[in-house]
């Protein structure tokens, strides 16, 4: 009922004016009552409400696990390295001092913090198998034959062995939600190191913490983390 609120509230807003900012609601908005496919003539499929619905919760859905599966497997990564954890507390220490929280401003010059989340990401990618793809047309790719209508898997938990690719997939089915995934796992985790220790339960060793994955769509850790935060900035109202 919430997504109906949100989107009546969008409708009504956008009437009879031209708003300066256009969010992803607006956008859907636009292709109301549109044909899916320009060129379909019959116009058999046509957007309407309840798909727009749909859309915008499989994107908050979406949205929520890929980043929390991330930041739970580059927290876990972090507290099973001890010295990586301290340069990166170091960075934070260096760039944003100990008297104030990580901000999205500071994000740009935390550099080591975004090789920690890439090595991570190629540890532990979130969709090992990516997202099935089916080929439009017959096609060779580097010798290989694949005949139109063919189900793709790409085994991108092998080729991330390959350190000239990335983890969001790419071309025209590549993740859309890259940047904000990727701003969001770094301000969290920026914020996770900064103002808090990690201790580890029951005399635990950071390399007794585990690293096996549960191998579904999605690869989140097959344990989740347990760990006890204690707040290490001085100024405790922060
Ligand atoms: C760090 C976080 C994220 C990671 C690691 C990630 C990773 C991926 C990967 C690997 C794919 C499959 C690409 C392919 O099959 O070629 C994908 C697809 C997708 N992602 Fe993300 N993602 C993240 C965040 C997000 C966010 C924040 C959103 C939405 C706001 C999002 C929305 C989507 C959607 C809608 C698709 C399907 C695209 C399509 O099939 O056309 N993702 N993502």
């Amino acid at each position: 009922m919430e997504y109906f609120k949100i989107i009546d509230e969008h409708e009504k807003l956008n009437k009879g004016q031209q708003k300066q900012h256009r969010d992803f609601v607006d956008v859907m908005l636009s292709y109301l009552n549109q044909p899916m496919n320009p060129n379909d003539e019959e116009q058999t499929y046509i957007i309407d409400q309840t798909n727009i619905k749909a859309i915008i919760l499989d994107m908050i859905a979406t949205a929520l696990k890929t980043s929390t599966i991330v930041i739970e497997w580059v927290l876990a990564e972090i507290i099973r390295h001890p010295r990586v954890k301290s340069r990166l507390q170091k960075e934070l220490e260096t760039v944003v001092g100990m008297n104030r929280i990580v901000e999205e401003a500071n994000l740009a010059n935390l550099t080591y913090l975004d090789m920690v989340i890439k090595e991570s990401l190629r540890l532990h990618p979130v969709a090992p198998l990516l997202i099935p793809h089916e080929s439009m047309e017959d096609v060779t790719i580097h010798g290989y034959y694949i005949s139109k209508k063919s189900q793709i898997l790409i085994n991108i938990s092998t080729i991330r062995r390959d350190p000239n690719l990335i983890p969001f997939g790419s071309g025209r089915k590549g993740c859309p939600g890259l940047q904000l995934g990727l701003t969001t796992v770094r301000l969290v985790l920026a914020q996770l190191v900064h103002c808090f220790e990690w201790e580890l339960p029951h005399g635990m060793l950071p390399n007794d913490l585990s690293i096996s994955e549960r191998s579904r769509l999605t690869a989140p850790r097959a344990q989740q983390l347990l760990a006890k935060p204690v707040y290490r900035l001085p100024d405790k109202r922060l």
